[in-house]
């Protein structure tokens, strides 16, 4: 086999990514196992494509919030340097997996016969209700799903000093992850000059008529390959910032179409 494209946890993925990169495939995991390994290339493809050309047999995708957010920030960050990045998202239940996809939809089938919730999958239910705790806490009070989007966004723009928050939460939507992002550039930037640097963006789908009600939402990006970008404004805050509403589908460009455009550039660039 040329490839192997995995999707279970990390354990699993320790196990047997090396067998597989051993006996010939060139790799390409989705779980959080490799991403920070300095050998391992952390790739969305529309981003840092050349990074593959490191790989030693494991090239790693990274987490669901981060693609859509390295998405939507790189075409900023190649024109008018990004110095600082805050994110607040809204995560939907399949980042977790099958599990809580099925756990919300009998919560919410409970709630609607009136019986008591019994969660499983989280610590709370989470239908008709929300919690800003992606994963464990550390110390300094960020959960490990906020350090993730933190450490990858780095790695993958190459940018081990750019200054980012960020605040994670998990929210009762069944597909598509939701980020409100603002970020501070280098020189100001017009909104409408924002816009359309990312209208022509590889991989991004621009959705932005306030005054028609027309912006990303998860029900509407679920089941589609793009990240919808919208509510891309100047920041009344920062004299360089912009601020914009990210939507993409978690098991799409979140996860396994971001692994399959990952063996399609190898094959592209003859890397196998
Ligand atoms: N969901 C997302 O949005 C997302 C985004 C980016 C990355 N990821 C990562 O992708 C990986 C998979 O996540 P998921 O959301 O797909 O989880 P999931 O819905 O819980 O599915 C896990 C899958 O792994 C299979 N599996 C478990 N142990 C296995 C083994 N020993 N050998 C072969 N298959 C095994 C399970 O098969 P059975 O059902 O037969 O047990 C199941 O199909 C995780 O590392 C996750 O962090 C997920």
């Amino acid at each position: 086999m040329d490839f192997a494209l995995i999707a279970v946890g990390v354990v699993v993925s320790r196990e047997w990514a090396p067998i597989a990169a051993q006996a010939g495939c060139v790799v390409v995991d989705k779980s959080n196992a490799w991403r920070m390994d300095p050998s391992v290339p952390l790739v969305v493809p529309e981003v840092n494509p050349d990074d593959t050309r490191a790989h030693q047999g494991i090239i790693a995708g990274p987490n669901c919030s981060t693609i859509q957010m390295v998405v939507a920030l790189a075409p900023l960050h190649r024109v008018n340097p990004i110095t600082r990045v805050i994110v607040d998202s809204y995560q939907s239940a399949s980042g977790t997996g099958s599990d809580a996809v099925e756990e919300l939809w009998e919560e919410t089938r409970a709630l609607a016969a009136g019986e008591e919730l019994r969660p499983s999958v989280y610590p709370y239910p989470l239908a008709m209700n929300l919690f800003p705790h992606i994963g464990g806490f550390s110390a300094n009070g960020y959960c490990s799903e906020e350090i993730k989007l933190i450490n990858e966004t780095r790695k993958i723009l190459h940018e081990p000093d750019l200054a980012i928050s960020a605040t994670t939460v998990r929210v009762p939507v069944e597909i598509s992850h939701s980020e409100a992002i603002h970020v501070e550039l280098k020189h100001a930037m017009s909104a409408a000059e924002a816009r359309s640097i990312l209208a022509a963006a590889p991989g991004v789908a621009i959705i932005d008529e306030p005054s028609e009600n027309q912006y990303p939402m998860p029900l509407f990006a679920a089941g589609k390959d793009e990240v919808f970008v919208g509510r891309i404004r100047n920041d009344l805050s920062h004299p360089h910032g912009i601020a914009m509403w990210v939507v993409s589908d978690n098991l799409r460009k979140g996860a396994a179409l971001n692994a399959v455009q990952v063996a399609e550039l190898l094959v592209e660039q003859g890397l196998l």
